[in-house]
């Protein structure tokens, strides 16, 4: 046997769409550089799909193709199985049979890291198989790597992430643009940034899955995902987009985990920040991460947060890393990357936060007032108030921006602000950072 096909490592892929294209044709394309820089060779034997009739952007011998992902799996010449396919099922019952028959294990699927993270780890740790998933978060951006190695002498205090791609997109396009919220959302998929079921990016689940996964890292603690607090873009109007920039922000979904007094605070809704805040400018399918830590202070990680190429390269990194260590003699891994303590989430209703709130609301004397008097009875401090021309001659915007109070506060002024004969719609609440 020659020595170059000592070093080949089979890999079993699970999904032909957006990223498992790019992955094939990295492979193909860079290939010399692959096996130059790690001494492997990683080799498709095998390729699991739907449908294998369909028409794909990438060419592969139809031999290679298959819809029962059980031949990967008794495959012995296999070592990788890259799961591209996404959602929870099948593809947690083909990670946990691929783990169970000590394959190492290369995914994407965001989702099922966030939904069943400790099924798959408890699985890998059985095992004694290593996961990688720097394709998870933030598409071409090596945050995983950073988190689990990189930053590992540091305690995280917070991140801010703009995680999710499809969502950066469209509000950059709204905002910059005058797009309209769905022509944008078309583009966003026609260009493979979007999810299967694009409403998991727009209503905030997809950016909640990437906090979870990174909190896990971030902080060592384990992630009940229904203890996320997630909001998406959906209520986000051009007006307010318009309102904010005018008072000196920008509108972002963040995906926000905070070490607090009252707990982890895990969050996902649409921010304001200072326009001079970095991740105020970043725009389109870019992705960032700031990071504070207590050795290295401030971080922020930068670039293109989904599509094909960004994603495929990260999955290839990772399958390199595996390919590495299998052919160093197969260094095992135990269990995930980051040890979890018992840590105290802290609810929703607690957290304390700075207010933009839009009224829409009956021009009539005394409502300012009014308003004003119900904020004040629930402990809500007024920054500035700004009334609006009116858009509609039915209403017209009044914009207050509140001091730190605590949501539950909060809510509790708007149920009864929003019960106003006064009131014309329901308040619009976007909570501002730093
Ligand atoms: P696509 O929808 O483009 O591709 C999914 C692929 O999986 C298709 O080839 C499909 O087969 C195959 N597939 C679906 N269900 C099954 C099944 N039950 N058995 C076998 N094959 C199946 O998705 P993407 O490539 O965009 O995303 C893949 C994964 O990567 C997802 O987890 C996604 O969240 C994640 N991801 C995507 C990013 C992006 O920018 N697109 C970025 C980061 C992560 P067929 O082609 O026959 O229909
Ligand atoms: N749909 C995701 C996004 C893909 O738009 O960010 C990358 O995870």
């Amino acid at each position: 046997m020659s020595p170059l096909r000592l070093n080949k490592i089979g890999i079993g892929l699970i999904g032909l769409g957006t990223v498992g294209s790019g992955v094939v044709n990295v492979l193909r394309e860079n290939k010399k550089l692959l096996s130059d820089r790690s001494g492997v060779e990683l080799e498709i034997r095998r390729i699991c799909v739907k449908d294998i009739s369909k028409l794909r952007a990438v060419k592969v011998p139809r031999s290679f193709l298959c819809t029962d992902p059980e031949l990967l799996l008794k495959d012995p010449s296999i070592s990788i199985v890259v799961e591209l396919a996404g959602g929870i099922h099948p593809a947690k019952e083909i990670l946990q049979k691929a783990l169970a028959r000590g394959k190492y294990v290369v995914t994407a699927n965001k989702a099922l890291l966030a939904q069943e993270s400790e099924v798959i780890w408890e699985a890998a740790t059985r095992a004694g198989v290593e996961i990688g998933f720097e394709a998870s978060v933030c598409g071409g951006i090596p945050i995983i790597q950073a988190l689990k190695e990189g930053l590992v002498s540091n305690k995280i205090s917070h991140f801010l992430g703009i995680v999710n791609g499809t969502c950066n997109y469209i509000l950059s396009s709204m905002s910059s643009a005058g797009a309209d919220f769905h022509a944008a959302l078309k583009t966003a998929q026609k260009k493979g940034y979007a999810e299967k079921n694009p409403t998991l990016d727009i209503d905030g689940t997809d950016s909640a899955h990437k906090l979870a996964v990174l909190a896990r890292l971030a902080f060592g603690a384990k992630i009940p995902f229904e203890k996320i607090h997630i909001e998406g873009i959906q209520k986000i109007s051009a007006a307010d987009i318009e309102y904010a920039r005018e008072l000196g922000y920008a509108i972002k979904l963040l995906a926000i985990g905070k070490r607090s007094a009252r707990g982890l605070e895990l969050r996902v809704h649409p921010t304001m920040l200072p326009l001079d805040h970095p991740l105020s400018h970043v725009h389109g399918v870019y992705n960032a991460v700031f990071v504070r830590g207590d050795r290295v202070d401030d971080l922020l990680f930068y670039g293109r947060g989904a599509g094909m190429y960004p994603t495929a390269s990260a999955v290839v990194s990772d399958m390199i890393a595996i390919a590495k260590k299998i052919h160093a003699g197969g260094a095992k891994a135990s269990a995930h990357p980051m040890p979890a303590v018992p840590t105290k989430i802290c609810p929703m209703d607690e957290t304390v936060c700075k207010y933009y709130l839009r009224f829409q609301v009956a021009d009539k004397p005394g409502v300012l007032g009014r308003i004003a008097q119900t904020l004040g009875k629930n402990r809500i401090s007024i920054l500035s108030v700004h009334q609006k021309e009116s858009r509609d001659a039915k209403s017209v915007p009044v914009i207050i921006l509140t001091y730190e109070a605590k949501e539950k506060d909060l809510r509790k002024a708007l149920s009864q602000i929003d019960h106003f004969p006064e009131s014309c719609e329901n308040t619009a609440v976007i909570r501002v950072e730093k």
